[in-house]
């Protein structure tokens, strides 16, 4: 069976990463990677290839940046031939990316089967490009892998057939149960001359966040007030640091001493930092994860999650962009006034294995 597995940008290289080591251990399975190039920095992609032990990309459709319907277009040319060229049995696409819907609409028109990971989740919010991605690309997939119940829930109620449908667990967690040991020697915390746990992590990068300037300033007022309680570390999305040096706001950020900029981190780095820290401040799905295995509480700055199990027995809480709620869900996070959380069922680092498993035994 020849497998033609999709990556594009950041998030997806943490999830094909397992997958890809359970393909080359079976028999009877022939797995091609394609990166599309949505994301092309060194520290956005290559960095995590080479982390993470991916093998390089069979091929690379080099795409790179462009509106929605410029990327989404090209990608689906590019890769359109790419599955004339090697006539794949199955597409196996991951999580919610611009990548994830060009490449699954090139498949299933080409009567190609098609996989999808991380499927079912939904945040009910279509102002979001990663919602309509999710619902586009869970309608026409064959087989379709969810990392918790709410995926499956939503699945059965938008009338995709029970059959076609496995709670396996997640696979962005069988990487972080792999890499934690390694991540654990990273000397991150002295880049940043940070000593013990008293710091907190920033990650933003949602259009609805830093697009908005608006919606910016508010949670810029928040880490106005954070920032002088402990050092918040903010590895910055390109995104972010683009639409910041067109504002007055990256002249205010800059002189808040203790919210530290930095270029976007490795992985290890990052899960370093992030097990490390007191209070993590996300706009970021798998980071909503991430913290739940650690057991890190998690503010989300959104009105809503896809991921509602790191809410419900996790440690995440959803708080917004309102000033004045961040910075009370903050203080009571650092007083250690938060929930007991628990893992959710199956993100035991075996969730690839069972993915290749139904794939061979379906497919
Ligand atoms: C994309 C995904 C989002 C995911 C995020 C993770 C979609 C619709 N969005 O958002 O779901 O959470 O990746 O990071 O697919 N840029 C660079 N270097 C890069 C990549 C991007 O400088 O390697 C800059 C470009 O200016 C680009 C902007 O970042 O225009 C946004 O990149 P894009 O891939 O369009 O979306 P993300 O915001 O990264």
């Amino acid at each position: 069976m020849k497998i033609v597995n999709v990556v594009g940008a950041r998030p997806n290289f943490m999830k094909i990463a397992p997958i890809m080591e359970q393909f080359e251990r079976s028999r009877g399975i022939e797995p091609l990677l394609v990166h599309t190039g949505q994301h092309y920095d060194e520290k956005m992609s290559d960095l995590f290839f080479r982390q993470l032990g991916i093998p390089q990309p069979d091929i690379n459709l080099e795409v790179g940046s462009a509106s929605h319907a410029v990327q989404t277009a090209e990608i689906m040319k590019a890769f359109e031939a790419v599955v004339l060229e090697h006539k794949p049995d199955v597409v196996l696409v991951v999580g919610d990316v611009n990548s994830t819907i060009a490449c699954g609409l090139v498949a299933v028109k080409l009567g190609v089967k098609l996989v999808h990971i991380e499927a079912g989740l939904r945040s009910f919010d279509r102002s979001m490009p990663e919602e309509i991605n999710r619902v586009l690309t869970d309608s026409i997939s064959d087989l379709l892998f969810c990392t918790e119940q709410s995926g499956v829930d939503n699945l059965l109620r938008e009338g995709i057939p029970k059959g076609k449908i496995f709670l396996v667990g997640n696979v962005m967690i069988d990487t972080l149960l792999k890499n934690k040991a390694k991540a654990a020697t990273s000397n991150v915390l002295s880049q940043f001359n940070l000593d013990g746990n008293d710091f907190a992590v920033l990650t933003l990068h949602r259009p609805a966040n830093v697009d908005d300037v608006i919606a910016f300033g508010r949670v810029l007022d928040a880490l106005e007030i954070i920032q002088n309680d402990m050092p918040v570390i903010f590895p910055i999305h390109p995104r972010t640091r683009k639409n910041l040096s067109s504002w007055s706001l990256g002249e205010r950020i800059k002189k808040l001493p203790n919210l530290r900029l930095t270029d976007p981190l490795g992985y290890l780095d990052f899960l370093k930092l992030m097990s490390s820290a007191r209070i993590v401040l996300t706009d970021s799905g798998g980071i909503q994860e991430e913290t739940t295995i650690f057991k890190i509480p998690c503010l989300t700055l959104r009105e809503n999650t896809e991921r509602p199990i790191t809410v419900e027995i996790g440690s995440n809480t959803v708080v917004g962009t309102d000033t004045d709620k961040i910075i009370e869900t903050y203080q009571q996070a650092a007083n250690g006034d938060w929930c007991k959380p628990q893992i959710p069922l199956l993100w035991d680092g075996h969730a690839a294995e069972r993915i290749v498993k139904i794939i061979s035994d379906k497919l």
